[in-house]
């Protein structure tokens, strides 16, 4: 194999000096082209000593300006870069996104929301998920996926890309964009970690300015992104449309040299938001490294600014060889896709586990698990249960297996997604558990008439929806109907069906967190998220117990907006000056340290869930590790199933820091443990403080540096942020 090697090594050689080379760049006569073993790096660095600046400048915009509406791009997708066949470098092919193959590529599994698969707390299962994704890019020749976004979804609950995110903590949300974009890349495609940063609501997105100081942003949302791109190896980074304390993310230094390319040594490549680009040498000089979509900025000018000297011959080089770089890394030079159908009934399958274990119970009051054996009638009410489940809009829309089973216009704003329903019908998956019984449909859009079907019904099952989307945020946290002309009041339906039948459960599909101005009126509330390609499915088997729910909250479901650190939305005055977006005033305390700083009780707390059984947590241990280089903590218990069917449950620990930092206790580690009925298990957390998520320290902004603080450390064990015990203390230095 050596010597084919070196032939094809010297072949190539001919080839290239017959080809003359190139003019601006005079091609070394002497290096051979690295074998295939060698590292990503070396073989980056030979193909960028063989390039012209012409091809440098190739490889760093966008190849095509889109239009959206005809879909040009040769494989469909949001992003295109022609590869150099004299090199051997292939085309890049970009698509999104977080939940599935997006933008119209083809008929794909249609993942539920990423936020269920946070919910899940499962990273295995998270590792499902990006598989599906990866696969399905793959099998599409697609070698760039644009997902993993990990906004943290607690600064703006109303937010509408909330649906794409892993929740509210840094921690869950970067484990878990970990596990999705570690397994994409297995699959031999560039994954991609976004909106770097701070890119928290999406009103005036592209001249918010984000406000926030440094120790806050570094123990916020920075840290979502320091997991994801240290455990998983990501190889691009998608830098965001907004400010970040006056500088647009795309050229701001800090973010991207400083803390990315800097503290993080990120060795991949940052690629703009699609026209989130402002500038040739700024943004150069900044780390940004390939313009998307088009070259307004990274063409012709670019070409230009490193022949004037303006942007040095280095930094080109480097945004090439980091983009080659992540190619070799990832495999796409050698292991290159072919074109072939997707194994649309396996990815079905997870899409499916994913739903069963990220839908959260969060409230039961007996009415569930339905019992198959008793039930006559239901009624199965709103939100087309008849024919699907509701998907979010926007980029990260995937277009169903199958087609959608229903699309509903394009609500203004955002004016240009499409509401879309994923073809998997609850009522048909109800209908199938219980053949004998009567289950009706009523759409909800009378709900008088909804109300009486409830009435002559044994149970009444009404399907609330929240539909969101990029570019857009919710007007309220109340369920509130954007798509049909004559607006659903889904808040008045579940009470006159509530009124009507003590029996009434509602399933929610949203893509984050609602206030449920009804709740005591119900018998139970399942939160079903986006239920994705086998949502029906999945929540048949959960109403009717052949599946235990066991997911919990990824994101506090807030009492009121009134709670909220901004309960009046920030808006632009125009859509071109930046507006001031001031997260000074949560600053790292997102979500439930937000709460719990405040003293504020939510609806719903961070890390809740219902199960159908109980568990018990018991004989809680604590032992510190203090020495230096294995500092961190263990604490073991005992967790017992003392219910009557298998379950599984999440047991979470926190950790409060030394007052000193004024800082509300954490989340620093969980375990989600499957028990059948009686089952004891003894279960051990591990923590340590060398981890990427910093567990024990807090960021020191004269060190500019994460420390940990001398003085007394509680741990505390639980099953949600508000329901914990103190499993010890121990003291640092
Ligand atoms: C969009 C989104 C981004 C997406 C990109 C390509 O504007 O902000 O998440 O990946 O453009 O569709």
């Amino acid at each position: 194999m050596r010597t084919l090697g070196l032939a094809l090594s010297l072949a190539f050689m001919l080839a290239t000096v017959a080809c003359g080379g190139n003019s601006t760049n005079p091609t070394p006569s002497s290096p051979l082209p690295p074998p295939s073993t060698a590292t990503p790096d070396v073989r980056a660095d030979y193909l960028v000593s063989q390039m012209t600046l012409a091809e440098k400048v190739q490889l760093v915009h966008g190849g095509a300006a889109l239009d959206w509406t005809q879909h040009t791009l040769p494989r469909g997708g949001a992003g295109w870069i022609p590869g150099i066949p004299r090199l051997g470098i292939p085309d890049l092919y970009f698509s999104d996104g977080s939940v599935g193959v997006g933008n119209s590529v083809g008929p794909a599994t249609a993942l539920p929301s990423s936020v269920a698969s946070a919910a899940s707390w499962d990273l295995n299962e998270a590792a499902k998920y990006g598989q599906v994704i990866g696969a399905e890019s793959r099998a599409y020749g697609i070698n760039v996926n644009l997902g993993g976004n990990v906004n943290l979804a607690g600064r703006e609950p109303r937010g509408g890309r909330n649906f794409e995110t892993k929740g509210e903590d840094p921690i869950l949300a970067g484990k878990i964009t970990a596990a999705h974009l570690k397994a994409i890349q297995g699959q031999f495609v560039i994954a991609g970690i976004k909106h770097f940063g701070f890119n928290d609501q999406e009103t005036g997105r592209t001249t918010a300015n984000a406000l926030i100081d440094e120790r806050s942003g570094r123990e916020s949302d920075l840290l979502a992104f320091e997991i994801g791109v240290k455990d998983s190896g990501v190889q691009s980074v998608m830098c965001s449309y907004n400010l970040v304390n006056g500088t647009y993310a795309c050229e701001n230094q800090y973010l991207l040299n400083t803390v990315l390319k800097g503290d993080w040594a990120f060795p991949g490549f940052v690629m703009s938001d699609w026209d989130a680009t402002h500038s040739t040498v700024n943004a150069a000089q900044a780390g940004l490294d390939q313009e998307q979509p088009e070259n307004i900025y990274f063409g012709s000018n670019l070409l230009q600014a490193v022949q004037t000297g303006q942007v040095p011959q280095t930094r080109i080089d480097d945004m090439v060889h980091r983009i080659l770089r992540a190619m070799f890394a990832v495999g796409i030079f050698d292991h290159p896709a072919t074109v072939q159908p997707i194994d649309a009934v396996t990815d079905a399958a997870i899409a499916q586990e994913t739903e069963e274990q990220g839908a959260v119970l969060l409230k039961n009051s007996g009415s569930l698990p339905l019992d198959k054996t008793a039930i006559a009638s239901i009624a199965v009410i709103g939100s087309h249960a008849d024919v699907g489940v509701l998907s979010g809009g926007g980029s990260a829309q995937v277009n169903p297996v199958g087609g959608p089973a229903l699309t509903e216009g394009r609500p203004c704003p955002p004016c240009w997604a499409q509401v879309m329903w994923d073809p998997s019908s609850p009522l048909q998956a109800i209908q199938a558990k219980v053949p004998l019984a009567s289950v009706t449909f009523n759409d909800g859009s009378n709900a008088s008439a909804a109300a009486a079907l409830a009435a002559s019904s044994n149970v009444a099952i009404v399907f609330v929806s929240q539909w969101e989307s990029e570019a857009m945020d919710l007007p309220s946290l109340n369920f509130t109907d954007v798509i049909h002309p004559t607006p659903i009041n889904q808040d008045a339906l579940v009470n006159a069906v509530a009124a009507a039948n003590p029996h009434t459960v509602v399933v929610l599909e949203n893509g984050g967190a609602n206030v449920l101005p009804w709740l005591a009126n119900v018998n139970a509330v399942l939160e079903a998220w986006y239920p994705g390609q086998r949502g029906g499915d999945a929540i048949a088997n959960i109403l009717f117990g052949d599946v235990n729910p066991s997911g919990k909250l990824p994101i506090t479901f807030p009492a009121s907006v009134n709670d909220l650190p901004r309960p009046v939305l920030a808006t632009p005055p125009n859509s071109t000056t930046p507006f001031n977006v001031d997260y000074t005033t949560d600053a790292a305390n997102v979500g439930y340290k937000w709460y719990d700083t405040k003293g504020l009780t939510p609806l719903f707390p961070f890390g809740f869930g219902l199960s159908y059984t109980t568990f018990a947590i018991t004989n809680p241990q604590l032992t510190a590790n203090l020495s230096a280089n294995s500092l961190g903590f263990q604490v073991s218990f005992s967790l017992q199933n003392t219910g009557a069917r298998a379950g599984s449950e999440v047991a979470q620990v926190y950790l409060g820091l030394p007052a000193s930092t004024g800082e509300p206790k954490r989340l620093v580690g969980w375990q989600k443990v499957p028990l059948s009925a009686g089952q004891q298990q003894s279960v051990t957390v591990n923590v340590v403080a060398a981890d990427s998520s910093h567990p024990l320290s807090y960021w020191d902004v004269n060190a500019h540096a994460w420390l940990a603080a001398p003085g007394t450390y509680t741990v505390y064990l639980g099953n949600s942020s508000r329901n914990l015990t103190t499993a010890g203390t121990f003291q640092l230095p």
